[in-house]
């Protein structure tokens, strides 16, 4: 059974056969953090873990205790788990231990996203209800432990059994006290085209984390942080991370106090957050998962891997392979016509592409970013056959038809705004904010969520749309809703977050067979909470390849590839102007769902070539990209090579993708080990070589050093030995990539 409860001890203990987590019951009756790690044996209790001294608050802080939970005010004076706001004004509530149910499966929340079951045999859940007595505040602690996934999720509900009003000022999802500060702790930072920069420093006293006021998660920081001990690599030592399911503001922080203990916060930004509850009232946390890992950083990124893509993802296309798809931002930007579009997709269908997708500028009378926003029927002059008529003629043509859209916005010049202008955030007698010429809509409203329901249903339906991208472009200013009360103000940026949940639930519901792709300007949204509804997103607007290689990698430390649009685009490149050669762009793309934005009618002849070759490629190899086991191989530091690989469950096939960058001489051969093998069997390994190379001439070392059989022992212990010196092989000089095929012999 993987949860306990000891009597004795009033110890709780959460294991699988890879993890422990153990807390208890105070004798004060409030829970404490005792050990979370390798597992422990479970069928027996650990006195030795409860804190020596629990009464040892004074003046002299003595917060070696911890605790999974911690209030305000009492002693205890770290940043605390949750704050209230009392109807007599004082803040300080008591919750003590009253009572516990530990159940088979995971219950889902309604309105929010959650990792879920598909059996109650897969998971055993924990529900520890406190309580203050004298308010009447509950407080249920839901804790769930999977028999598959190092990780635990929590999430916490409040309830208001009292009989005044109760507010609520700050309610994290997860509190947790790690027994010492010896962590370097890495964030995801970055911004429009730099998203999920490493962000990595030790751990030192005082508070240290990210945060967003945005309005959605944000590309300045992403709801998740690791924390490695200073020895831990990508393939070996310990390492924990959490991840919250949450698109709006967040908070995700750390605080080491002068006793070296660490308490770790994540959850809605209390800055921008408080919720009335009302007698009986009640309120549900985000969810925040907590994966551990002994095996390196790859470890902990493989337990999130596959808890998202299999327990969070959802849907008709949680298992499918994503289709290859041609989005015509890049290619076209609002500068098209159904002719243009149409020949387009005469070219993707020769080249082998299996979706089209029109973005923006197709809608109302958009002609550039100035107009139409909420205005969701097709913009006639530039489409005379509407958009059922465009789809079904580039369906005739064999491909699916997708659509871009922007629910949550508004222009000021569109019909919408003209009809309802108050539906747009703002204060009515302060200017607002306009980015991008635009404003945003009141998603925490009922009718505003109801309208664009049944306005984007309507062009889906009536052209038969196969794929979605819903894209948010702008964060939110001046935030105040005229639909709720004054002292219901604050609620405003998490109804906002709801009212976004519950219009994907809604379409979703709806066509349960369309695929959607979330996006903000690239990856200001891309989290674990709008994973829970769009099983892909568009990880960054920023398309050059070499720029890709370090997005992509930083997503991939909790994110996995089936879930990361990844596409080709154009040379020299919108974003950086950068050359690179076709392969190097595709091969970047490949690890992540494969895709391409570019106008297919100008490219070189040649190039046309190899990308059918890699759109074969990436066919015949697309379930190991999407669902294979994602490794980043450790290369040498001067950040000059880049190596990945995926490899499938059984052992039986892997690819390697080795990205060389600045062309420099006479360098040092170096060796990638690999992982995911068995290495009792032999491998084949082989070098893929399209047949025309756009312009590289070959680069025969790394075929001659590596290719033929090599044991599974062979490719983990020793690797791939690559010559680093690949002057003249690319056609820009800079920028060689290379796919080893790794195959099992029979
Ligand atoms: C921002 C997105 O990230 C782009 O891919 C594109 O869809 C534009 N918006 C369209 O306005």
């Amino acid at each position: 059974m993987p949860i306990g409860f000891d009597r004795s001890t009033r110890q709780f203990h959460l294991y699988n056969d890879d993890f422990s987590y153990i807390i208890a019951v105070y004798d004060n009756g409030s829970i404490g953090q005792l050990y979370f790690g390798e597992p422990l044996a479970p069928d027996k209790t650990h006195p030795f873990l409860a804190p020596l001294s629990f009464a040892g608050f004074s003046n002299n802080i003595r917060s070696i205790v911890r605790f999974e939970y911690p209030s305000y005010g009492q002693g205890d004076f770290r940043l605390p788990a949750f704050k209230v706001r009392l109807s007599d004004g004082s803040g300080v509530v008591e919750p003590r231990f009253e009572k516990y149910c530990i159940y088979p499966g995971k219950k889902a929340v309604p309105c929010l996203p959650t990792t879920y079951i598909e059996s109650d045999a897969e998971a055993e859940t924990l529900e520890i209800l406190l309580l203050d007595k004298e308010s009447g505040l509950r407080i249920i602690l839901f804790y769930t432990i999977f028999s598959a996934y190092t990780c635990i999720t929590r999430r916490v509900r409040f309830e208001n059994a009292g009989k005044e009003r109760i507010i609520l000022e700050s309610a994290m999802s997860l509190s947790l006290d790690a027994p010492d500060s010896v962590w370097n702790m890495i964030a995801f930072t970055g911004s429009w085209a730099r998203e999920f920069t490493m962000n990595e420093a030790p751990l030192r006293i005082g508070v240290q984390g990210v945060h967003s006021t945005l309005g959605v998660s944000g590309s300045t920081a992403n709801p998740s942080l690791i924390f490695r001990r200073p020895e831990t690599t990508e393939r070996i030592g310990e390492a924990f991370g959490l991840c919250l399911l949450y698109s709006g503001n967040f908070t995700v922080c750390a605080e080491v106090d002068c006793w070296d203990i660490v308490r770790i916060r994540a959850g809605i930004n209390p800055e921008t957050f408080s919720w009335t509850l009302e007698r009986e009232d009640s309120f549900d946390t985000p969810e925040a998962v907590l994966g551990w890992s002994k095996s390196g950083l790859n470890g902990l990124s493989h337990v999130f891997h596959n808890l998202f893509r299999t327990r969070l993802e959802c849907g008709a296309w949680r298992d499918r392979e994503r289709p290859i798809l041609l989005n015509s931002w890049e290619g076209a930007y609002f500068d098209f016509t159904e002719e243009k579009l149409l020949a387009m997709a005469k070219k993707a269908v020769d080249l082998g592409f299996e979706l089209f997708v029109l973005d923006d500028g197709w809608f109302g009378k958009r002609e550039d970013d100035t107009t139409s926003l909420g205005d969701w029927f097709p913009n006639m002059d530039k489409l005379p056959s509407g958009i059922t008529g465009l789809a079904e003629k580039i369906r005739a043509m064999g491909l699916k038809f997708g659509l871009w859209i922007e629910p949550e916005m508004i222009s000021e010049k569109s019909r919408l705004f003209a009809t309802h202008p108050d539906w747009a955030v703002g204060i009515p007698y302060r200017a607002r904010t306009e980015i991008r010429h635009q404003f945003v809509l009141d998603m925490g409203r009922a009718e505003i969520v109801d309208y664009l329901f049944e306005s984007i249903s309507t062009v889906i339906s009536s052209a038969k749309i196969s794929y979605i991208k819903w894209d948010m472009n702008r964060f939110i200013t001046e935030p105040f809703s005229m639909a709720l009360p004054p002292d219901r103000q604050t609620e405003f940026f998490h109804r906002y977050c709801l009212g976004v949940y519950r219009l994907y639930r809604r379409l979703i519901q709806a066509f349960p067979e369309v695929l959607f792709e979330s996006c903000a300007s690239g990856g200001a949204r891309f989290d674990g909470g709008i994973l829970g509804f769009a099983p892909q997103g568009w990880l960054s607007d920023d398309t050059d390849a070499v720029q890709r290689l370090e997005i992509q990698k930083g997503a991939s430390y909790f994110y996995p590839l089936n879930c990361m649009g990844a596409h080709v685009s154009a040379i020299p490149n919108h974003q950086t102007g950068r050359l690179t050669p076709i392969l190097f762009r595709a091969a970047a793309a490949f690890f992540g769902v494969f895709g391409f934005e570019l106008d297919p009618t100008k490219l070189p002849e040649e190039e046309t070539e190899t990308i059918k070759e890699c759109i074969i490629f990436y066919k015949r190899y697309r379930r190991l990209f999407q669902q294979g086991i994602f490794s980043r191989l450790d290369t040498p530091t001067d950040r000059n090579t880049v190596a990945w690989m995926v490899s499938s469950e059984d052992k039986k096939s892997a690819i390697v993708a080795v990205y060389k960058l600045n062309a420099s001489p006479n360098q040092k051969p170096f060796r990638v080990k690999l992982a995911g093998f068995d290495r009792t069997k032999v491998y084949c390994v082989s070098l893929w070589e399209p047949s025309y190379r756009a312009g590289l001439i070959f680069d025969a070392a790394d075929k001659r050093l590596n290719c033929g059989s090599r044991g599974g022992d062979e490719l983990m212990s020793c690797g791939l030995l690559i010559d680093n010196t690949f002057l003249a092989v690319s056609i820009t000089g800079d920028f060689y990539s290379e796919l080893f095929l790794i195959e099992e012999e029979a």
